[in-house]
């Protein structure tokens, strides 16, 4: 197994009889993805669970195919998608490579996102910087009509064909999308467009291991197979159906139980910045799928010390509503040797002789004893390496954590109505045919 739920620093704030408590609403939980399937609110997106093991060997061969001609023939890749259509796969590029990736020498191509603002500064950024380069385009979006990414699409569409002529843009863009359905799968049908798929019983945020993520990644010279090793071994381990040795559910059920007792707000921690992303996808994945109904944790997330230096105040001594979870690697992706200096100047010769993931690990001790100490509890998931399969496994053991998490919370994990609110609003606004009746009484609100 290579992750190990550490609970040793609950101890004061969830109990065994809290958990035994707690057991029933947990099987019952984990039943909706068994037994219960049938009566299970947003049953039809259960796809990601089997995915590691079910998903299309094809496509799949197709994805590295179309990553071997965007490396050979693109400096540059840019990545079209927003929410779940971008975060999993930035997530693991930075993670597996690493956060200053486009920096890194033979870093072809070189991979930018965008569709995920509205920003104009961000595109005419990332335009200029096509000017002299060879560039591919891959734009994902499971409806087609998300308006951040159709309108960085429309652009980004324009400049290949002004660079390379409407045959040859052609063969530069590469659209992940719904199978049938959408603007998007018609323009790619009608022109061509090498397409992948984004199954129908997946949803955004549950993508990563689709072409949605799989594409990006493997551009970047990640190993997808590697990825999808650590994620079919967590899907393994996690059919244990004993809620006691089954670790997502030990997970999502002390989650819930720090909630009860007014941990409103788990903070995601880590000690490594090329972490930083996997944190943003694992605030969509808890926050999208648990926040509705008036319930929900908060997901928020730090990359310690960093954050230690500017939310670390906040908590050791703000409101009590917070608890942290520590994702740990036991091996950094290299190390340094602090040396001894001769005059000591700076007063650190007490460390000469260590590495300095020795003096990063015993940071994160020193933290844990004094935010436990604080009323802060940990959960802290340990594992081995910063590599495709300790990173698969976490992806999915976090996936299927939030599933659980969210039915032990009582709301259907699986769907997102609250996201539509500004779209509605946002179209009324912009004169969008069909939205033109609210635009007046939104515009006097304003
Ligand atoms: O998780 C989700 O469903 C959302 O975050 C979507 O991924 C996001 O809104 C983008 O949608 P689409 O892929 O349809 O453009």
């Amino acid at each position: 197994m290579s992750l190990k739920l550490n609970t040793k620093y609950l101890e004061g704030f969830v109990s065994g009889e809290d958990l035994g408590k707690l057991k029933p609403e947990t099987e019952k939980a984990l039943s909706f993805f068994y037994e219960n399937k049938s009566s299970a609110p947003g049953n039809d997106f259960h796809g990601w669970r089997t995915l590691p093991e079910d998903y299309d060997k094809k496509e799949f061969a197709e994805i590295k195919a179309a990553a071997e001609k965007i490396r050979n023939d693109s400096d540059i890749l840019i990545v079209i998608g927003i929410g779940g259509s971008y975060l999993g796969a930035r997530a693991v590029i930075e993670f597996c490579k690493s956060k200053n990736y486009n920096l890194l020498p033979g870093a072809k191509p070189q991979i930018f996102f965008l569709g995920n603002s509205l920003s104009p500064t961000e595109i005419t950024e990332v335009l200029s910087l096509t000017k002299d380069k060879d560039f591919s385009v891959n734009v994902i979006s499971k409806s087609g009509t998300t308006t951040e990414p159709s309108v960085a699409f429309r652009i980004f569409k324009r400049r290949l064909v002004e660079k390379y002529g409407e045959k040859q843009a052609n063969e530069r863009i590469y659209v992940t999308t719904d199978r049938s359905k959408g603007i998007l799968r018609r323009e790619a049908d009608e022109n061509s467009w090498k397409s992948f798929v984004i199954p129908d019983d997946v949803g955004g945020r549950y993508s990563v291991l689709t072409a949605v993520g799989l594409l990006p990644i493997a551009c970047a010279g990640i190993d997808i197979d590697k990825l999808m090793k650590g994620a079919r071994d967590a899907m393994n381990d996690l059919k244990e159906r004993d809620v006691e040795k089954n670790q997502a559910c030990r997970y999502a059920a002390i989650r819930n139980i720090l909630l009860r007792k007014g941990k409103f707000v788990e903070m995601m921690v880590c000690y490594e910045p090329d972490y930083t992303m996997m944190n943003e996808w694992f605030k969509q994945l808890f926050g999208e799928s648990e926040g509705k109904e008036n319930k929900g944790i908060l997901p928020y997330s730090g990359i310690y010390s960093t954050d230690l230096h500017s939310l670390g105040q906040y908590v050791q001594e703000g409101e009590r509503i917070l608890f942290e979870t520590l994702v740990s690697f036991k091996e950094p992706k290299c190390d340094i040797t602090i040396e001894k200096e001769e005059n000591n100047g700076d007063g650190l010769n007490f460390l000469a002789g260590r590495k300095l993931s020795y003096v990063n690990k015993t940071a994160s001790q020193g933290v844990i004893l004094a935010h436990t100490d604080g009323s802060v509890p940990n959960i802290i998931l340990e594992l081995d390496r910063m590599d495709e399969e300790n990173l698969g496994y976490l992806i999915y053991f976090l996936e299927f954590s939030c599933g659980v998490s969210g039915y032990i919370l009582g709301v259907n994990p699986f769907n997102q109505p609250g996201v539509e609110a500004y779209k509605k609003n946002m179209f009324a606004l912009l004169g969008k045919p069909g939205y033109e009746s609210q635009t007046e009484k939104l515009r006097a609100r304003l």
